[in-house]
């Protein structure tokens, strides 16, 4: 597969021609890929008006997902989250829709930050059961009865999957149940974008979603902040057709060249046997999670390169053992009290996974931990997220917190869920929520 932005920008590089433009550097040496590192200049495209080399390398990506468009981002899927509201709300404008998405309840605080911007309402969809902030297991029969309710159709369905521990929810009975009601999904792919490469192809696109972002920089070799907006092949017209408006409106002018460059030089990697090697670490991944569990390990997550170890029930909370974990120089993605995760690609080395191996299964067990995660809060709405986020807001202790409305996107990062959505009133299952995951303060409205 051709890399037509690495190919301009190594010619640029070739050149020496003298660099009368940004960036400042001038292409001199102080970190190490300044070179590399150009603007849009003449011949280089422009990210939101793609024409040239960056329009050839998103078909490059479109042609590798499947998807009917794909925009690229250098500043990760946030900014794909502002476009896919964007386009949901305008798609929705052209069909007399109020700006409502009925969204799960687990969505990152980019989605909270977009409504805000965007002035959207969003009706919460909960997990039938299961307490962590984190999943949000909706199935087609909960999403079916959610959407005959309801007297208007919202503007959208938007979803997280997989999530921050590595569970996925049925895509495809979600993406039968909004079609069949005219309505599109909108999936946060942050975490999947490798599900494309899997032999049962689970990727959103694949599953019928109708726009999806995803985070190539957590899952794929790109530098952070490389991301993809995916269009899939069936959606309506309107979104592929204001797609680089809806990025260009939220986006910075000087896009990284460099991030543009990795994610270009992602789709020869991709195109040249990384279905073998990721089908080679699932298999080694496979293995250590049987000796994990042999072990008397709790694991949980659908996710085939991620490892969530629950391990109370091995007498430690999630950040004990990510501080074990530590002492022998190894940093994971994410814990907490319950849950701890770590993340592989096949640039995982077989040193590394042995080491990791060898540490947990000399972890000696102890007596399980009985405390359990609070309940997941259902606060009520006072004010519009809008209304709320706008408001200047005053920092309390969570002991003063019950009773006051929210005026924040979340507290705490990772995973940046929010334990309560800007505008609802603090419950007592919030406070409590807030006390058990370590959090002192939070902002209020006045
Ligand atoms: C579920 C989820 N969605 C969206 C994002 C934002 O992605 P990015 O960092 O690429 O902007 C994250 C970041 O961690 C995430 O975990």
């Amino acid at each position: 597969m051709k890399t037509p932005i690495i190919d301009f920008v190594e010619r640029y590089k070739d050149s020496h021609s003298l660099r009368f433009h940004m960036p400042g550097h001038k292409g001199k040496i102080h970190l190490g890929p300044e070179l590399w590192d150009i603007t849009e200049i003449a011949g280089a495209d422009e990210l939101y008006h793609p024409t040239g080399i960056i329009r050839a390398s998103e078909e490059n990506a479109a042609r590798l997902f499947g998807a009917g468009r794909t925009v690229y981002s250098t500043e990760g899927s946030s900014l794909c989250i502002r476009a896919m509201v964007y386009l949901a709300l305008l798609s929705a404008k052209t069909q007399g829709r109020k700006p409502v998405i009925f969204a799960g309840r687990n969505a990152h605080k980019t989605f909270l930050s977009a409504c805000a911007l965007l002035d959207a309402d969003v009706r919460w969809l909960y997990p039938k059961d299961g307490n962590s902030l984190i999943s949000c297991a909706i199935d087609g029969e909960a999403l079916e009865k959610a959407l005959s309710e309801t007297k208007e159709k919202p503007a959208a369905v938007y979803i997280t999957t997989p999530d921050y521990l590595g569970s996925l929810v049925d895509v495809k009975a979600l993406a039968a149940v909004c079609h069949c009601h005219g309505i599109p999904l909108l999936v946060d792919n942050a975490h999947g974008a490798y599900l494309k490469f899997l032999p049962q192809g689970m990727h959103p696109l694949t599953l019928d979603a109708d726009l999806c972002c995803d985070s190539a920089h957590k899952t794929l070799p790109v530098l952070t902040g490389g991301a993809y907006l995916h269009i899939s092949k069936t959606a309506p017209s309107l979104f592929s057709e204001n797609a680089d408006r809806a990025m260009a409106l939220f986006a910075s002018t000087s896009p990284s060249y460099l991030i543009l460059q990795s994610l270009d030089a992602c789709n020869a990697y991709l195109d040249s046997g990384y279905r073998e090697r990721l089908a080679a670490l699932i298999h080694k991944l496979d293995k250590l999670k049987s000796q994990l569990t042999a072990h008397s390990y709790s694991l949980i997550g659908d996710e085939p390169i991620k490892l969530t170890l629950a391990p109370k029930s091995y007498g430690y909370t999630g950040d004990e053992l990510h501080d074990l974990l530590r002492v022998h120089n190894m940093e994971c993605e994410f814990s907490d009290p319950d849950f701890l995760t770590l993340m592989f690609t096949p640039d995982t080395t077989d040193e590394a996974l042995h080491h990791l191996q060898s540490v947990l299964l000399d972890v000696p067990r102890k007596a399980a931990i009985s405390v359990q995660a609070p309940p997941l809060p259902h606060p009520a709405r006072v004010f519009s997220i809008r209304d709320a986020m706008l408001s200047p807001g005053v920092k309390i202790t969570i002991e003063e917190a019950e009773g006051r409305i929210f005026a924040d996107a979340h507290v705490g990062c990772p995973p940046c869920i929010p334990i309560i959505a800007a505008g609802e009133r603090i419950d007592q299952d919030a406070v409590r929520c807030f006390q058990y995951y370590g959090i002192k303060t939070c902002r209020v409205i006045p």
